[in-house]
């Protein structure tokens, strides 16, 4: 486990030792028993005990600060179980963060949904553990690319991935997510629809769509790595396997695919599905939640992980909320149009 960015990781590692008892408790292992039937087929006992401290010191801190946990489904299973109070894919946090009723927010996930929630909630607190948790597709594009594209393509509506910075949000027409881009794009005037930063989203989406999609060829880390013949390589040696995917995958793999959504449309496509046998392609803690919670389906599990969401632990949660720090702030001047992109979005999503 490491700190966030804000203090050197000692100074916060004594200062946590001093207010709590964060030593392994088979004690509190116990008292939380309740969270961990939930997670003990993907949590080895000894890491429970060693975890158990850290999630009790979170769910009592969490009431006495009145915050609330936004957890995204690539958060490793002790966050996601643990102490998430919300969980969800990026549009289901998005909602979310408008609902809730805490003063303070904690997002378990990266700073793109960190900034979401704080252009949604301007007077609430946004906390979010490690600000260093980025994304690849996030920093992959700036307003003046964005600018650059308004330029080639007149005319053409802009939706922006909500995997982007407030400023580029601020700059662009409408955000999606991967559950809405199809729907968004479609529902844009004109023929041309400028889609960023995702290169595959757009590919995928445009493959769905009667528009013409123009896009920004920025790429998910995770994502980029899987390959066909991966896939084909998981059918000829696990006969009888389920292939679900992340249209973050390049086209030539979600071609092989099964079925293709957003996080929370592929766990509910095995949800409801119940496939005896089943390969997530996403990053991996996903498959150890939703394995958590479907002990008679059989997870094949590559593992690809998201160095940014991996930056988040219980440690460094424990301490945004001891010590109110990290806090996500916008740019007043982008807080309007930003706030207006994803409102757009999300109003989309309520008519329907
Ligand atoms: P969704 O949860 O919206 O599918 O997004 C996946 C992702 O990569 C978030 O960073
Ligand atoms: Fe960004 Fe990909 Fe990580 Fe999601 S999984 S935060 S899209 S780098």
């Amino acid at each position: 486990m490491f700190m966030n960015s804000t203090m050197p990781r000692d100074t916060a590692r004594a200062e946590l030792e001093a207010h709590y008892d964060l030593a392994p408790s088979l004690a509190l292992a116990k008292e939380t028993q309740a969270i961990y039937d939930v997670v003990k087929s993907v949590i080895p006992e000894p890491d429970w005990a060693m975890y158990a401290p850290y999630i009790a010191a979170i769910n009592r801190l969490k009431r006495e600060k009145d915050a609330v946990i936004l957890a995204h489904n690539y958060m490793t299973p002790e966050i996601f179980h643990g102490i998430g109070d919300v969980k969800g894919d990026s549009l289901q946090l998005a909602i979310a963060a408008t609902q809730v009723e805490q003063q303070t927010i904690v997002q378990c996930g990266v700073h793109f949904m960190a900034e979401t929630s704080k252009i949604l909630n301007p007077q609430k607190t946004v906390l979010i553990p490690d600000g260093r948790a980025g994304c690849s597709l996030a920093a992959s594009i700036t307003p003046a690319d964005i600018q650059k594209m308004r330029d080639q393509y007149p005319g053409a509506k802009v939706v922006s991935y909500v995997n982007t910075t407030a400023e580029v949000k601020a700059a662009s027409d409408i955000c999606c997510t991967s559950s809405n881009a199809v729907e968004i794009v479609n529902g844009q005037p004109g023929d041309t629809v400028i889609m960023t930063p995702d290169g595959y989203l757009a590919q995928n989406v445009a493959a769905e769509s009667h528009k013409r999609v123009v896009y920004w060829e920025g790429a998910c880390i995770v994502h980029e790595q899987f390959t066909p013949e991966e896939l084909r390589a998981f059918r000829e040696n696990e006969p009888g396997v389920t292939i679900i995917a992340h249209p973050e995958c390049p086209p030539a793999v979600i071609a092989e695919a099964d079925f293709s959504g957003s996080t929370a449309a592929m766990i509910n496509w095995v949800k409801t599905n119940k496939p005896e046998k089943v390969v997530m392609v996403t990053e991996c803690s996903m498959s150890d939640n939703v394995a958590a919670e479907l002990p008679e389906t059989n997870f094949i599990r590559p593992c690809n992980i998201c160095p940014h969401m991996k930056r988040i632990t219980l440690e460094n949660v424990l301490w945004a909320l001891h010590s109110g720090t990290e806090e996500v702030t916008v740019d007043e001047a982008l807080m309007e149009p930003a706030r207006a992109a994803v409102e757009a979005m999300i109003k989309i999503n309520q008519e329907d």
